[in-house]
Formats: structure tokens, C-alpha cells, sequence
């Protein structure tokens, strides 16, 4: 991928904060990609507003008034067709995707999942990285496969686990990473840096200066 700005559709169905993190970082001229839509599957979702009242179009499809899965997406697929959309990032999006979905734009199609997969797949991460004890948590990026938060992975952030935390506390230092690490997973999957290569993420990407962040196998380049 290269070339023209890559528009890219934001899935959501909540509040967005992911999102905005995607909106904020595409304002820079400079950024590959730009926010053509935000989707969602509940009407009432606060992000929607959130998004429209920043310029950028949004609709909702409603999944409880379709008769299946299929059709949901159907009328999805239809609007990102509307809109002409290269890329998708999915961000608290609550619907799984069926397989064919998922086929469809497969490498072309993100997800942020609050956890360092393969670890912590699925809901609650926060509550049960707390209760196995572990010292380090944190949350990935990677390109959405068939099967539910695996998929070849574009970032990770690491953040410590304090004896003192709760799951709101350990949730809110993983999200700061989140917002850090999504847009710059989109812009290296947007600018054509990063290639997936089997089950894995190659590519050169800009070194950058987290501290707490990996990109698996990343070429470290001096020039960019
Ligand atoms: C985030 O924690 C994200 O990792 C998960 O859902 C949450 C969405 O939060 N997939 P927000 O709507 O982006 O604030």
C-alpha cells in the first residue's frame, strides 16, 4: 500500500476514545491515512456524536434489527463500499465479525485489543491479569484473522502492574498506551512500511521512542 492517503473507516460501539486518538493523529497533514467514516453498530454510541462533530461522517447500523450476521454486514460492507474505504480499525467494536467479514478485508483491517496477546484474549483482561498475579500487562495491535484477537500483531505497549492497582487503575495506564500505539500502527500499515509475512508483522518501521513498545521483528531503519 502506497501512495494517496488511505481512507480508512473507524468501527466503534461505545465511546470512542481509541477513536479520537485516530481522528486527532490523522489531522497532521503528514499522516497516511485519513477518517473517511465511523461506523457503529449502536446508534446511541457516544463516539458517533463525538466524531460527527468533528466533520467526519458516521453511520450506524443497528445489528439488532438484522435478521443475522450476514445481513448486519451486509449493510456494513455496503457502507464502507459508499464511502470507498481502504482500511478498517476496529475500536471497541462489540460484534463478532464472521469469518467471510473478516477474509474479506483481511490485511486491511485492525483491531486494539487491551491485553498483550496472545495473553488475555476475550473480555475482562484487566480483572484477570490482576488475579494471575502478573507484573507486566499491556495492550496490542494486530490485523483481525478469522479466529477473535489473534491475527498477526502490528504493536505492543508493556505497562508495570502495581500491587496497589484495580482494575480501573491498570485499565487507565494500559489505554494511555493504546491511544499511543493505534495511530502509529495505522500510519505504518497506511504508509506501506510494515508487511505481513506468515504469521507475523515485517517491515521497517520508524524507530521510535516509547520506551515500552515492540514491533516484532521491525527492521530498526536509520533513515526513517
Ligand atoms: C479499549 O480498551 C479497546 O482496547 C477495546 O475496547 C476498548 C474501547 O475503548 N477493544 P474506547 O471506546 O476506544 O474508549
Amino acid at each position: 500500500m502506497s501512495g494517496a492517503r488511505k481512507r480508512t473507516a473507524i468501527l466503534i460501539s461505545g465511546r470512542g476514545s481509541n477513536m479520537n486518538s485516530l481522528i486527532a493523529a490523522a489531522k497532521r497533514p503528514d499522516f497516511p491515512a485519513d477518517i473517511a467514516l465511523v461506523l457503529s453498530n449502536r446508534p446511541d454510541a457516544p463516539g458517533l456524536e463525538n466524531a460527527a462533530s468533528q466533520g467526519i461522517a458516521t453511520a450506524a447500523a443497528d445489528h439488532k434489527i438484522y435478521a443475522g450476521r450476514e445481513a448486519f454486514e451486509e449493510t456494513m460492507q455496503n457502507l464502507l463500499d459508499l464511502h470507498r474505504i481502504d482500511l478498517i480499525c476496529l475500536a471497541g467494536f462489540m460484534r463478532l465479525l464472521t469469518p467471510s467479514f473478516a477474509r474479506r478485508w483481511e490485511g486491511r483491517m485492525l483491531n486494539i485489543h487491551p491485553a498483550l496477546l496472545p495473553s488475555y484474549k476475550g473480555l475482562h483482561t484487566h480483572e484477570r491479569a490482576l488475579a494471575d498475579g502478573v507484573k507486566i500487562h499491556g495492550c496490542t495491535v494486530h490485523f483481525v484473522v478469522p479466529e477473535m484477537d489473534a491475527g498477526p500483531i502490528i504493536a505492543q505497549a508493556a505497562v508495570p502492574v502495581l500491587g496497589s492497582d484495580t482494575p480501573q487503575t491498570l485499565g487507565a495506564r494500559v489505554l494511555a498506551q493504546e491511544h499511543v500505539i493505534y495511530p502509529m500502527a495505522l500510519e505504518h500499515v497506511a504508509s506501506g512500511r510494515v508487511r505481513i509475512d506468515g504469521a507475523r508483522v515485517v517491515g521497517a518501521c520508524q524507530r521510535y521512542s516509547h520506551p515500552a513498545m515492540v514491533v516484532p521483528e521491525a527492521d530498526f531503519d536509520e533513515d526513517g
